[in-house]
Parts: structure tokens; C-alpha cells; sequence
């Protein structure tokens, strides 16, 4: 779904530059251009960032946890 109409950015995209390795929704604008328009998008794509974050911290640990 597009969390930022401005910018024509996506959830998906959002997940994508967090699996390619930005850690932070300042990262994510960065890179997409979400939230540096007009701002109505900041609060759902910072809770999809974050969600992303989430998983991908949670991979991370299962990660290491396999490699010991
Ligand atoms: S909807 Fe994202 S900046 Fe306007």
C-alpha cells in the first residue's frame, strides 16, 4: 500500500531499504523521500519502519543464536 502519497513510496519499499540496510526512519527518508513533503505520512511511515526494524533485529538474534 502507498504510505506516502508525495513521494509515491510504498510499505514495500519501506521493508526493501531496511533489508538493504537502513536502521532508522531518517535513513528511510533518505533514501525513499517519504515525509519530505508535506509530513501527513510521518506517522505511518515511522511505525512501518519501525515494525520492519523489529523483524529485522528479530532475524538478526535468530541468526547469531544458529551460529553459536
Ligand atoms: S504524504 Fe508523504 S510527504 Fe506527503
Amino acid at each position: 500500500m502507498y504510505v506516502c502519497v508525495c513521494k509515491g513510496v510504498t510499505d514495500h519499499q519501506i521493508r526493501r531499504q531496511v533489508d538493504d540496510g537502513a536502521r532508522s526512519f531518517r535513513d528511510v527518508q533518505a533514501l525513499t523521500g517519504c515525509s519530505t513533503q508535506c509530513g501527513k505520512c510521518a506517522c505511518l511511515a515511522k511505525s512501518v519502519t519501525r515494525e520492519a526494524l523489529s523483524e529485522a533485529r528479530a532475524e538478526a538474534s535468530m541468526g547469531l543464536a544458529y551460529a553459536v
